[in-house]
């Protein structure tokens, strides 16, 4: 059990903030996620991976991240991260062994999720958070990273 000293919409706004903060005034998509990368990474428990996967020539390619070495090209439609360029919806899924086609970097990840950073309707890039724990990812966190992506898009490409 998460034992949190404040409460979730607390922990989201805080990281909002902080988001906003290190990405302020700076351009540099890269720049900006590997730093958005750490925050979550820092703010968010239980995970064991929080990272960005950037569309380039319809593919997925790994971005800025915190966790272990991943999995560097995946194509548009596969796995979770693909499904959620694919779709331009996020993807909360709370067992990764029931997802088809779940593309296992790290054998630790139970549950994931998901959100599209789209620019003009198109998707640009997608944050992928994984968790060792089964059903980590709540409403509540899919609604406080889409409002985070959402926020800082134009500092993301
Ligand atoms: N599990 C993801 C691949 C990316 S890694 O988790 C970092 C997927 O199925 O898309």
């Amino acid at each position: 059990m998460h034992d949190f000293t404040i409460s979730q919409d607390q922990l989201y706004d805080d990281l909002m903030s902080a988001a906003r903060a290190v990405t302020d005034g700076e351009p540099d998509a890269i720049a900006n996620m590997a730093n958005v990368a750490a925050l979550i990474w820092q703010y968010i428990p239980d995970l064991n991976w929080a990272g960005f996967y950037r569309v380039l020539d319809d593919e997925l390619v790994l971005g800025p991240f915190q966790g272990k070495s991943a999995c560097i090209r995946i194509a548009i439609g596969k796995g979770v991260c693909g499904t959620a360029a694919e779709t331009n919806s996020v993807q909360r899924v709370a067992d990764v062994h029931a997802f088809p086609g779940h593309i296992a970097c790290d054998a630790d990840s139970r549950s994931e999720l998901v959100v599209p950073v789209s620019k003009d309707g198109k998707v640009i890039a997608v944050l992928d958070l994984d968790s060792p724990l089964p059903n980590r990812f709540s409403l509540a966190d899919q609604n406080g990273m889409t409002a985070l992506i959402g926020a800082i898009t134009n500092k993301l490409g």
